[in-house]
């Protein structure tokens, strides 16, 4: 028989034998050495031990240890490791001490002599439980953005040549780089390609590279042992582990430092990692898949982003064109749009005016779709109009200024006279702070104003400071 160890892409379980008499050891290891790492200990002292250097993915333990009741070596075992799978080994089968056991979190007892088919079924039935829980906790957060192929809309070239490349690669173990502005559909995309693959009924787990900090990143990644380092009180599963036989979305890889981005290469390359303060080398089988908004070329000729992992990362490129080069798919977005939140607000809403429409066809969207679906979810919550009119929306009306005047907007009942002051101010304001670069204090000035009139009119505004200056 082929040994489980070779099968590549394929985790190898550990089993940790505890046992005082040497005649069960061997046999339990010579039973389950061609499925399993094996390793052993004759009693309490020795399992403690093994199970801090390897921690084991299941415990084989006798009841009866010469140094420490078996029951209560169970109870330790599982305050440190609540995950792993003990089954415990009974000379006499009692009931009594059985449902101590299991009452203690026992998986499961077997009774000496062993029926060596039934031990092999506890133990891969047991981990394979383990495993289908763990996914199960994944499962059931997706669920709420469950996803089917469909819902990507779209009806540009792009966007249909885009579904058709997303079924291709789909099936394939190649590595996805999608790329485009933010808003533009990124996770989405990497969603479908997922849920159209053979690894579906896997975990889809994500990880947004920009939010964690650089000195968590690669325990949040690869996991840790416990005590790795300060905080590390509980043995922790990371991301690439959670995912095995899935996909790992790795979101905003341009931010990665480069230490980490050497980790994830090996990863790559070998198909393997350690956890952080670990000594075992674990193999998984992940497809990666993964996005930036950032200029990768730009960031390969800084020397920020290493050019082997780039070349790994991008077998599959797909690009996503900004909104603003795809205007003709915004009506059926906003169609469906309206549709998603007339439903989730309870809302009747029959659709955009035509002079709503047109606003939003001149306008550039720089957030992309995010930004047209939050608009048309915010009128919907707010309007109580059949139509939604074009001085609902919550993007600056200064294209309309741009084509028609937006005095002539005003005059012709486009626009309301107090949206129209609105986007007056908001246009000089703008302007002011892009002069004085964005000191408001110096654009207070300008404008003969305190600073905190300005203040006041930006927060109502809604012109974000996040670049400007408190000066
Ligand atoms: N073609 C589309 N059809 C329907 N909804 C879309 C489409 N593109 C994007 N969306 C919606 O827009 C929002 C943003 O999409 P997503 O999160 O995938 O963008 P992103 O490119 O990952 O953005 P960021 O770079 O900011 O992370 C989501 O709510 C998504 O459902
Ligand atoms: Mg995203």
């Amino acid at each position: 028989m082929k040994s489980k160890q070779m099968v590549e892409g394929e985790i190898v379980k550990s089993v940790l034998i505890v046992d005082d008499e040497v005649g069960a050891r061997e046999s339990l290891r010579m039973i389950l050495k061609t499925d399993y790492a094996v390793f052993l200990a004759k009693d309490a002292e020795e399992a403690i031990l093994q199970i801090k250097e390897h921690p084991p993915d299941v415990i084989l333990l006798d009841i009866i240890l010469p140094d420490l009741d078996g029951l209560k070596l169970l109870e330790k075992i599982k305050q440190k490791e609540p995950d792993v799978i003990v089954i415990m080994i009974t000379a006499t089968k009692t009931v009594k001490t059985a449902v101590e056991a299991m009452k203690l979190g026992a998986y499961d007892y077997v009774t000496k002599p062993f029926d060596v088919d039934e031990l092999r079924l506890i133990i891969s039935r047991a981990l394979s439980t383990q495993a289908l829980e763990k996914e199960v906790i994944y499962l059931r957060k997706e669920v709420d953005r469950s996803f089917v192929f469909e819902n990507i809309i779209g009806k540009s070239k792009v966007m249909k040549e885009m579904f058709g490349m997303v079924k291709q690669v789909a099936d394939s173990k190649s590595t996805v780089l999608v790329m485009g502005e933010s808003g533009t559909g990124k996770e989405l995309i990497s969603r479908a390609i997922h849920y159209n693959s053979n690894r579906k009924n896997y975990p889809f787990v994500t990880i947004n590279c920009a939010a964690i900090p650089e000195t968590l990143i690669e325990s949040e990644l690869f996991g840790h042992e416990k005590g790795a380092f300060t905080n590390a009180i509980e043995k922790k599963l990371g991301r690439f582990e959670v995912a095995h036989q899935g996909t790992l979305f790795l979101d905003e890889i341009g931010e990665l430092s480069l230490a980490t981005q050497a980790k994830i290469l090996r990863f790559l390359e070998e198909k393997e990692f350690n956890r952080v303060g670990g000594s075992k080398t674990i193999k998984v089988d992940v497809r990666l898949i993964t996005a930036t908004n950032r200029d990768l070329n730009q960031l390969l000729k800084k020397g920020v982003f290493r050019e082997d992992l780039y070349y790994r990362i991008n077998v599959v490129p797909i690009i996503i064109p900004p909104l603003r080069e795809r205007k003709e798919d915004i009506p059926i977005l906003l169609d469906h749009f309206v549709k998603k939140y007339n439903e989730e607000s309870n809302k009747r809403v029959k659709g955009v005016s035509k002079e709503a429409l047109e606003l939003m066809m001149n306008y550039e969207w720089p957030g992309n779709v995010r930004e047209l679906e939050n608009s048309i979810e915010r009128v919907i919550a707010l309007t109580s109009n059949e139509y939604i009119q074009p001085d609902e929306l919550p993007i600056p009306l200064t294209n309309i200024s741009k084509t028609n005047g937006l005095r002539e907007s005003v005059l012709t009942g486009k626009v309301s006279f107090l949206k129209a002051e609105e986007e007056f101010e908001r246009g000089i304001i703008l302007d002011t702070l892009k002069k004085t670069n964005y000191v408001q204090s110096h654009a207070a000035e300008m404008l003969g104003i305190s600073r905190r009139i300005l203040k006041y009119k930006m927060d109502k505004l809604g012109i974000v400071q996040d670049n400007t200056k408190e000066l």
